[in-house]
């Protein structure tokens, strides 16, 4: 029987608020997770640019949201003590930082880009700066709105996709929390769930940082949707018993060719699911895609800190810890965008 869906419990990741002239970015802390709720807001893109580092949000389309944001809150904050001179030079500079506060993902450059355009346009019709930061507050909950669309026609499309009684296999958080709301991999989930196909998700605790056990199974639990959590090294073994119908994952960047980076740890999961002949699935909206790149040989990856692994460092021990890998294409079944479900070898019909 299918369990009973709490869509209304699903979580708000962040929202660039504007009231009483003033912008702010609210956000839940995901470094707290699950075991306090914590709603923060903060008015300072510095500190935008230190959540985004520090995980407190996390996710390629969440970043995005917030990368836009911090763009908005220079332009309501600081941009009016900027010589008009100099406005442009100073955008490009809070640009780069907040681009570069995470390599991998490609939509915090993207989100961030489109927002600084915006800006431009605006200055370029003669708007005056004093009343830019509101029309720009407006832009970004615009993208915001739009990222939740986005994801709910990736969940209707990749549905199709799913067996009856369903049982899935995720890793790291795709999900709610990763996006402006309702999530890619998981959005597809919370679809199928409504439709009554799932019995079941496992979801990887996708070491180091737990983004699986802190925050998947939360989210899912959250939402009433049955799910098991497993260390890592445990999907082989539900693979073997098969447990597993179909594998869901998110994307940090894919290349034109397909090759496709995401959480640490995914790629193995998809050489697991080719062994065991498990279709193995990302889902991801087209500001995912970067179609300069012709393979995933050339997405830049992030490295993050030692500690993440070795929290008490031993003497004459180095540890190795990139945030991501680059699942090849030839391990995908199948790509799930907005605009519809594709082979690796089909994506040129989205260029
Ligand atoms: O380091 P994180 O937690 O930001 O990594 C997140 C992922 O790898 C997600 O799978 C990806 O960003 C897709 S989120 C819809």
């Amino acid at each position: 029987m299918a369990a009973e869906l709490h869509m209304e419990n699903l979580p708000r990741s962040l929202e660039l608020i504007y009231r009483d002239d003033h912008a702010c970015l609210r956000y839940l802390d995901q470094r707290l997770l699950p075991g306090e709720l914590l709603v923060a807001e903060t008015e300072q893109w510095r500190e935008v640019v230190d959540i985004i580092k520090t995980l407190a949000v996390r996710g390629a389309p969440a970043i995005g949201i917030a990368g836009a944001a911090a763009i908005a809150l220079w332009v309501e904050n600081e941009a009016v003590i900027v010589n008009d001179d100099d406005f442009e030079e100073a955008l490009g500079l809070v640009a780069k930082e907040v681009s570069e506060a995470r390599p991998t993902a490609v939509n915090l450059k993207w989100a961030v880009d489109k927002t600084v355009e915006y800006v431009l346009s605006l200055l370029e019709d003669g708007y005056p700066l004093e009343q830019m930061g509101s029309k720009v507050c407006l832009y970004v909950q615009e993208l915001t709105a739009e990222d939740e669309r986005i994801n709910r026609a990736i969940g209707e499309h990749g549905a199709d996709l799913i067996p009856e009684d369903a049982r899935i296999l995720t890793h790291c958080n795709a999900g709610s929390l990763a996006t402006s709301f309702y999530g890619t991999a998981l959005g597809v989930v919370y679809t199928a769930a409504s439709q009554g196909k799932v019995q079941h998700v496992y979801a990887d605790e996708t070491r180091p940082v737990g983004q699986g056990a802190r925050l998947t199974v939360w989210e899912l639990a959250q939402a009433g949707v049955p799910v098991t959590l497993n260390c890592d090294n445990m999907a082989a073994t539900l693979m073997a018993q098969g447990k597993v119908d179909c594998v869901i994952v998110g994307a940090d960047r894919i290349a034109a060719n397909g090759d496709t980076a995401n959480k640490i740890g995914t790629y193995g999961l998809a050489v697991l699911a080719k062994h065991h002949g498990i279709p193995f699935y990302v889902a991801a909206p087209l500001s995912t895609f970067d179609f300069s790149l012709a393979t995933g040989e050339c997405i830049p990856i992030e490295q993050r800190a030692a500690e993440e692994v070795l929290p008490q460092p031993i003497a004459g021990v180095e540890v190795f810890n990139p945030a991501f890998d680059v699942t090849p294409a030839e391990l995908i079944a199948a790509i799930i965008t907005e605009k519809g479900v594709f082979k690796p070898s089909e994506l040129g019909k989205l260029q």
